[in-house]
This record gives C-alpha cells, structure tokens and sequence, in this order.
C-alpha cells in the first residue's frame, strides 16, 4: 500500500487543501480540548502534511506505518518528531493533548477488533482532558459500489493516471488502484496498489469510543465530503 508510490504520495494529492483542513483541525482543537498543553500527535501522518502548518501552533509528532512516507516527512518537515509505528499497536511511552487520524487512515485497520485496539491505544496516550479527532473512510450504508474514478497529474516532467473502480468484499472497501506513471527520460511504468479500508458505521464507532471511556461525537461536516469527522473529549 503506497510503499513505491510514497514519492509520487504528494502529487497524487496535489489538489487536496491541507491548509483549510488544518485551519478547522485548529478551531476544533480552540472549541473542544480541555487540557493546557499543546503536545499533538498526527497518527497515520503519510508524508506530514497536515503537520507543516499544525507545527507552527503545536508541539508535534508524527508516526505512520509506511516508513517510506515517514522518510519524506522527515526530510521535508523541520521540528516534527517522526517515527515508522502502527497505529494499532504503537506504544511512544507518552501523552499528548491533541491526537489526530486524518483522511480515512483509520480505515486501513480493517476490523471492529482492530478498531478497538486502536481507540484504546489512542486513549492510552492521551492526556486527561485531551481531545481526539478522527476522520473516517464510508460507512457501508455510504459506500457505493462500482464508481469508477480518475485522479491525475500533469507536471512538466512527470505525469501520473491513477484509475480504479469501487468494490466490496464483506464489510470491506476494496480499490484496486492502477498507475501509469511516466518521467521524463523515462518509459512508462505500470502498477497496481490495493487498499482494503473497514466499513465501519457511526453507531458502532461511537459506541467503542464512548466504551474505551471518550465523550464522543460524530460531526457531519467534516474535513471532506460525505465523511464527517469524530471528536472524543478523554473524560
Ligand atoms: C490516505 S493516507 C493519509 C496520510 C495523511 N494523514 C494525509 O492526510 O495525507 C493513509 C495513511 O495511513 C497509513 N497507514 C495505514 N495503515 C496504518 C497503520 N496500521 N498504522 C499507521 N499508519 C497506517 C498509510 O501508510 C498512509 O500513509
């Protein structure tokens, strides 16, 4: 998942706005937390975008599983502790005040069990009073199957086709990407990159963070379109 694409991460999304997102992170982080300090935690933090302008107000760590993407992070972000750590298991021996999981990175934990691990691993680092902000992938009642979708990118000496078409195994979301990615002096290359993200619904993700001991919320207008976002207050 990403693992040879990591160095084409930021062009793919080249059109996604992580300065306005971070600037609603902010206002939530102003409205919701209840602790003094300002130590945040981006978990699933791919190549650090989110964190370039979330750094300037706090003090941030970022981890991802992918330690390519954490390598590009590292060289391109000043300030910002990296480490390569699964979010289902991580341990940092710390606490934060603020912990995010953005553009639907939980998704990738597959399972209601895992999801649980996770909440209760974010819980575990955590200051009291902190505040957690989650962003989902589709509900399975949301998710539509057999959508197909384009992204591309046309630099001067790069240019990238990246198609796949929706499909559903059980309660999973399975993308199969498809790249054709050519550089200048270079032939073309093919590959195909295959995401698996859980189906998990409101109720139920509610329900395991208000267990785990979260005062939690799901805000309908979120970061992007048709996700929402999930807010937990450690209480
Ligand atoms: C869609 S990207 C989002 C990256 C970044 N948060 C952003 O907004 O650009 C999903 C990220 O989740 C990471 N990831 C997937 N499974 C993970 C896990 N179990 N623990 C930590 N990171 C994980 C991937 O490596 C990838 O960087």
């Amino acid at each position: 998942m990403y693992k040879e694409l990591a160095k084409y991460y930021d062009l793919i999304y080249s059109w996604k706005d992580y300065g306005k997102e971070t600037d609603k992170i902010k206002n939530l982080i102003k409205k919701y937390k209840k602790s003094d300090g300002n130590k945040l935690l981006d978990v699933a933090c791919g190549t650090g975008k989110h964190l370039e302008s979330l750094k300037e107000k706090y003090h941030c760590t970022g981890i991802d599983l992918n330690e390519e993407m954490i390598n590009i992070a590292k060289k391109n972000i000043v300030d910002v502790d990296f480490k390569t750590a699964d979010m289902v298991s991580f341990d940092l021996n710390d606490q934060f005040d603020i912990i995010t999981c953005l553009f639907s990175s939980i998704g990738y934990v597959k399972s209601y069990d895992n999801l649980e691990k996770t909440i209760m691993n974010f819980k575990k680092h955590l200051k009291v009073g902190g505040l957690v902000i989650i962003e989902p992938w589709f509900t399975k009642s949301g998710y539509m199957v057999g959508l197909p979708s384009m992204t591309t990118y046309d630099g001067e000496d790069i240019k990238i086709a990246r198609l796949n078409t929706t499909a559903r195994d059980k309660d999973l979301s399975v993308m199969e990407m498809h790249y054709l990615i050519v550089e200048k002096n270079k032939d073309v290359e093919y590959f195909v990159d295959r995401h698996e993200l859980g189906l998990f619904e409101i109720d139920k993700f509610l329900e395991i963070m208000n267990n785990v001991g979260f005062k939690a919320e799901f805000l309908k207008d979120g970061l992007m379109k048709g996700r929402g976002l999930y807010i937990g207050i450690d209480s």
